[in-house]
């Protein structure tokens, strides 16, 4: 039997991932953050001294040693580069903007479709990310496009940084959104946009819970078809 996709896209900050958590809970789905596969290689590169935003035969060449794996546990997924979770360093707001930059190498896109796709396969999934409706689940039963203002999105978050303790200023909080979101949407390869058979939601003004009531709505309306 095929397993049952969605796929979440949106720029940063719309709330993907904290609603996509929310609904896989209930759902019984895995939830994988796609994001997070992006940042670490965006870590790597740091790492090892490479400009993500234009180094780029250096990362090229850094690939076959970069081994991604993913854990499912108590705390969602983790994240393991080359052995060791990095869960924690990758949300470090440069790593946000190093992330952005490597995911326009073709090589590395290359390189996570195919883990995408792998667990997938195997797994009912919500999957979150730029291109999930649109390249890498182009057979998702339900695909949403989840956006906001760019000010909310900022302030969404400044707050969640906050949170976890990361020190950061809220104008340079935005002026990287607005940064990542150009480089998104305008690469060449696999840009952010709303698939064709996407349901766009727009979150402004919504709270979380909102959100996830209209999303598990959609899912369980899909799933019964
Ligand atoms: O979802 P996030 O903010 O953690 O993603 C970090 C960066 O990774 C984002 O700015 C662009 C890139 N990315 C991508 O190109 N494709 C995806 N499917 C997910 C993330």
């Amino acid at each position: 039997m095929s397993t049952f996709k969605i796929a979440i896209d949106g720029p940063a900050g719309a709330g993907k991932s904290t609603i996509a958590k929310k609904a896989a809970a209930q759902m019984d789905f895995v939830y994988i953050d796609t994001g997070a596969m992006y940042r670490a290689i965006g870590l790597a590169a740091v790492r090892q001294g490479l400009r993500p935003d234009s180094d780029i035969s250096g990362i090229v060449d850094m690939l076959p040693d970069v081994n991604i794996d993913l854990a499912y546990g108590e705390n969602g997924q983790e994240i393991f580069l080359n052995g060791e979770n990095v869960s924690t360093e990758i949300r470090l707001p440069e790593i946000s903007v190093a992330a952005s930059d490597v995911s326009k190498i073709p090589e590395v896109r290359a390189k996570l479709l195919e883990l995408q796709r792998s667990i997938a396969e195997k797994t009912d999934v919500i999957m979150d990310g730029r291109d999930i409706g649109t390249v890498v689940l182009p057979d998702a039963q339900l695909k949403i496009f989840l956006t906001a203002s760019v000010e909310e999105r900022a302030r969404r978050r400044f707050e969640e940084l906050k949170e976890k303790g990361i020190e950061c200023d809220f104008e340079e909080v935005k002026r990287d959104m607005e940064y990542r979101d150009k480089n998104d949407s305008e690469r060449e390869i696999a840009p952010l946009r709303p698939a064709e058979d996407s349901v766009v939601l727009d979150t402004t003004g919504n709270t979380l819970e909102q959100s996830v009531e209209l999303i598990l709505g959609l899912i369980k309306e899909r799933r019964e078809v």
